[in-house]
């Protein structure tokens, strides 16, 4: 069993306890870490329920619509996909079967119908006449804006879509995209399903050798970038790390570079594999005849942080994830053809595939795609934008929201107040749990109390949302994603896999396949069935890799987090075996380990426990070296897994069988005293050193 349970969940007694347990094991708090959490949601009491001027014309418009697909979806499970597949997506060649069990857990749907999923997201709705209908509004870091209508983005796609295949890029080929949040951005992504190349877009602020690892794992032998980007008034290199990262062995199934010039800075050049973007499709016929491919082929790849210090290649489908993105957009943020859709998310995370690149278009709406940040050139950005482009279906992360929270009570110029955000029906959130009170912030401050604010539980490998309020129907509780999609049967359950009744923290697990689910891990399938379907539970359970507890009254979920060894810091997700390793390559570092701890702004915060080859060093020396392992992991991962603490020790707090105690190692990041039986360790003392933070 490499997962832990939640800590709050293992038996016993305690006073808590006793208030939620229904019988069996209770629930314990154990002083737990997500204990105040839980029980912060558990008595929360305010409940809100869906506006009026929402739920008229809601997609599901009420709780007994919400309970009828629910029934529809049990009565006949797949009937009810197949049925929502024919609806929301244009098939060139229809399918004849919903649901493949035969080699699970590798589950297929719709295999048999073929479908492209630009056809989907452009052409079907320039054929309805659409085509002038603005597809994106993008608003570059220095508030330029420029807006790119459905023909047009068609067009654009089209174009580098033959520009792809000019350079032999065929369907099943993979093209990694490294590129900021731009409308090329969205546009190389869909040049790819275009042609049935299956993409892997690596975020932008991973570093060269972690661009380097996913390009070979991938076996890419396209790379799109751009020449440097621009966030919050500063330039940042692309070319460059692809440079690096192409420098480095095995790289050589890399065929092409196409740079698109977002500053025009000097580069360097490889005249045989660097082409020009505005080069290749300069010549290129705006007619590209889609690749109708099979609903079961994989439109990407998309490396995530599991377990081990490899991430994992989630490898998507074509026809479940594209009726997923659009089924979402209608269900969860009940999107119509006025409305103008904003997610705050890059391209670079799952996020911004499903409500950038995909979602957004597959319904024809019109979204906003900014390339800055939000506290650029003030943290008034958002509000200002909103107010600008009178945004509609707002969808950002917790911590955006905490870090707005402060700066507006620090500057009342940046206040959602002094702006006006009347144009708003719809708020979303993402990522991580959101506290109640940045909860209440949003819905009141931002959403002036009129919008619901739809808490979406997902991830990279669930393609999209699964456990969420709908708009037009959920009572809302803040701290809750409430109850799961209709057709989505998701579970608390024990470590064996068995039910468990609500109130008792346990194991988020999905009983039944669904469309949008992640397909394999690439080039990993025995990874794909220990990671998600252990055999502990069974071998037939998805497992989500959180803990949740379900409240008495509703049933509703709450998500106490992550139960594997993968932290979550300001919604991005990291493993700490990435970080342990990045820091043990460290020429002065002997040992290290990883964990998180409680942080208000980023939900969590990376705490490294290090023991240095030459000893333990004090003072400014201590000081200048945490700095410098700092650094050390920007270079070997990127920014967003520099350690918040380093704490140096002599060595590290173990078991007699030499496993380090994590468990202590949390509760000394956490700066709690220690109260767990020590007397095994070796050398106590350490504790004492553990505890002071560099
Ligand atoms: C992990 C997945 C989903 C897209 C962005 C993150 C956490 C995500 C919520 C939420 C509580 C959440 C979970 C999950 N998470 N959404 N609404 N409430 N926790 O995707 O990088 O694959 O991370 O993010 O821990 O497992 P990801």
């Amino acid at each position: 069993v490499n997962w832990r349970l939640p800590s709050g969940c293992a038996t016993g007694s305690d006073p808590v306890a006793g208030r939620y347990a229904q019988g069996g094991a209770a629930f314990n708090s154990n002083k737990g870490q997500w204990m105040s959490a839980i029980e912060s949601t558990l008595q929360e009491h305010r409940v809100f329920p869906p506006p009026a001027h929402v739920v008229a014309g809601a997609a599901i418009s009420g709780m007994d619509a919400y309970l009828e697909l629910v029934a529809e979806a049990e009565r006949d499970y797949e009937g009810f996909w197949s049925r929502l597949a024919r609806e929301q997506l244009t098939w060139q060649t229809p399918f004849t079967k919903g649901l493949d069990e035969s080699n699970a857990p590798f589950y297929k749907w719709f295999e048999d119908g073929k479908l492209n999923a630009t056809y989907n997201c452009l052409d079907r709705h320039i054929e309805a006449g659409l085509g002038e209908r603005t597809a994106i509004i993008f608003e570059a870091d220095d508030g330029a804006v420029t807006r790119v209508s459905y023909g047009e983005l068609l067009d654009r796609v089209s174009r580098l879509a033959n520009g792809l295949r000019s350079l032999g890029v065929k369907a099943g080929d993979r093209v990694v995209i490294y590129m900021p949040m731009s409308v090329e951005g969205v546009v190389a992504m869909q040049a790819c399903a275009r042609i049935g190349a299956t993409h892997s877009v690596v975020f932008g602020g991973f570093s060269s050798k972690s661009l380097h690892e996913r390009v070979v794992d991938a076996g890419a032998m396209v790379v799109i970038t751009a020449d440097e980007q621009i966030r919050g008034g500063k330039t940042l290199p692309l070319k460059s790390i692809v440079d690096e990262a192409l420098a480095l062995e095995g790289s050589d199934v890399v065929k092409h570079v196409i740079v698109y010039r977002r500053t025009g800075g000097k580069v360097s050049w490889n005249e045989s594999r660097d082409i020009d973007l505005k080069t290749l499709v300069e010549g290129q016929s705006n007619v590209c005849e889609p690749e109708w491919v099979s609903a079961e082929h994989p439109l990407f790849i998309l490396y995530t942080s599991g377990s081990t210090g490899k991430p994992k290649g989630v490898q998507h489908s074509t026809g479940g994830y594209l009726l997923w993105a659009a089924l979402t957009m209608r269900w969860s943020f009940d999107i119509k053809a006025s409305d103008v859709f904003w997610c705050t998310a890059d391209i670079g995370w799952v996020t911004g595939h499903s409500y950038v690149a995909y979602g957004p278009t597959a319904v024809g709406a019109t979204q906003i795609v900014f390339e800055g940040v939000p506290t650029y050139p003030n943290a008034g950005r958002f509000w200002d934008m909103i107010q600008k482009h009178k945004v509609t279906v707002f969808y950002t992360a917790p911590t955006a929201i905490r870090s707005l929270i402060k700066a507006s009570d620090a500057d009342a110029k940046v206040h959602p107040r002094s702006f006006d955000l009347s144009s708003l029906r719809i708020l979303g959130t993402v990522g991580e749990p959101i506290n109640p009170e940045a909860w209440m912030w949003y819905h009141a401050e931002v959403g002036g109390g009129r919008c619901p604010v739809i808490d979406t539980f997902w991830q990279t490998e669930t393609g999209g949302h699964v456990i969420t309020p709908l708009p037009g129907a959920t009572p809302l509780v803040p701290g809750s994603c409430t109850l799961p999609l209709p057709g989505i049967i998701a579970a608390v359950v024990d470590e064996t896999g068995g039910d468990l009744v609500n109130g008792q923290g346990g194991i988020l697990v999905i009983k039944r396949p669904w469309p949008s689910m992640i397909r394999n891990i690439w080039n990993d399938p025995e990874r794909f069935k220990k990671s998600y379907f252990p055999e502990e539970l069974g071998g037939r359970l998805y497992l989500a890799g959180d803990g949740a507890v379900r409240d008495v009254d509703r049933g509703y979920f709450t998500i106490m987090g992550r139960i594997d060894d993968v932290l979550n810091v300001a919604g991005h997700r990291m493993g700490t075996m990435e970080i342990e390793s990045a820091l043990v390559s460290n020429p002065l570092v002997a040992e290290a380990a990883v964990v998180g701890r409680p942080d208000d702004t980023t939900g969590e915060a990376i705490c490294a426990f290090v023991v240095l080859k030459r000893g333990r060093p004090t003072g400014e020396e201590a000081t200048k070296i945490a700095n410098e392992l700092r650094a050390w992991v920007a270079k070997e991962i990127g920014p967003i897994a520099k350690p918040k603490d380093i704490r140096f020790g002599e060595n590290l707090p173990k078991t007699r069988s030499g496993k380090i105690m994590r468990r202590l190692l949390r509760s000394l990041a956490k700066g709690e005293t220690i109260t767990q039986d020590v007397s095994t360790l070796e050398n106590p003392a350490i504790l004492e050193q553990l505890g002071e933070a560099k």
